[in-house]
């Protein structure tokens, strides 16, 4: 029988364990802020940025939240930026992507202090994680991490497949893998013999955006099997990259689609923001 890895659960305990954290910060008079700045109202944005005030308030982080109209400049979102930057009182910042098309989403990552980098964008976050130096990791696939160990899944000389290569998810987690001594292979759309690739994977995790297109001729008998995909199917169900019902008799543990990956990103982020007091 596959294990069934609760990204739920194990989300909560995170948030949890951070509760008690901040009471002790608290108890210090250090108050956790982190500010959550959104251009335009693109609604999957606003739920997601709703979702993450509320972990604020569940672990005792303060949040502040500023909804700029969509015609903002962006010299506009940089002067914010900056002024927060300075601001002692703030600890973390966090600009909810995708931007409007007249803003450089690069030139903003940029411009926000790798120490308040609470979403591990940064080039600096993500090159000293490629180094093996401390710095912020990307929510994702720092959550991914948590999910293995948690679950006790063994990383350290397996082989690992990963099907994407996004800057926020595939890149992140090939360099944590690889920091937990797995033995990384990274595929992606030009990928040739993908089935025979991932067909070699302990550990097989997927991020390449198509529902359900990791069916079982894609996984090895035993292997562990990550999901990070979200889709709306035709019949408005929720389901991954992974076609986790022609899977499920292979695998030895699967993250579902919803209750895997998903919750972990905040939980991480909240980590992330307790991190930031330290940086
Ligand atoms: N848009 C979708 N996911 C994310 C995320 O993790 N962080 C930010 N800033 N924007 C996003």
């Amino acid at each position: 029988m596959a294990t069934i890895i609760d990204g739920k659960k194990t989300s909560t305990d995170i948030k949890d364990e951070l509760k008690l954290k901040l009471i002790e910060l608290k108890e210090k008079g250090i108050e956790v802020c982190l500010c959550v700045i959104q251009v335009g109202a693109d609604p999957a944005s606003s739920i997601y940025v709703n979702n993450k005030k509320k972990a604020c308030d569940y672990v005792g982080i303060k949040s502040l939240s500023y909804e700029l109209p969509e015609n903002t400049s962006q010299e506009q979102l940089l002067d914010l930026i900056y002024k927060l930057n300075d601001d002692s009182k703030v600890h973390g910042i966090l600009v909810q992507l995708p931007l409007p098309k007249h803003i450089d989403e690069d030139k903003i990552i940029e411009a926000i202090s790798p120490d308040k980098d609470v979403d591990g964008f940064h080039p600096q976050s993500v090159g000293r994680l490629s180094i093996g130096q401390k710095g912020f990791v990307s929510c994702t696939p720092g959550g991914v991490i948590q999910l293995l160990k948690r679950y006790n899944i063994a990383i350290e000389g397996k082989e690992c497949v990963i099907v994407g290569r996004s800057n926020i998810v595939g890149k992140p987690m090939a360099m944590l893998m690889l920091r937990e001594n797995a033995t990384v292979t990274t595929c992606h759309s030009r990928t040739k013999n993908l089935s025979e690739i991932t067909r070699r994977a302990d550990i097989l995790i997927v991020a390449i955006g198509k529902p359900r297109f990791i069916t079982k001729e894609y996984v090895k008998e035993g292997a562990v099997v990550i999901d990070v995909g979200m889709h709306r199917d035709e019949n408005n169900k929720l389901c991954g990259d992974v076609d986790y019902d022609d899977v499920i008799d292979r695998v030895s543990a699967i993250t579902p689609v919803p209750g895997g990956v998903g919750p972990m990103t905040i939980a991480m982020l909240m980590h992330n923001c307790v991190e930031a007091v330290l940086m």
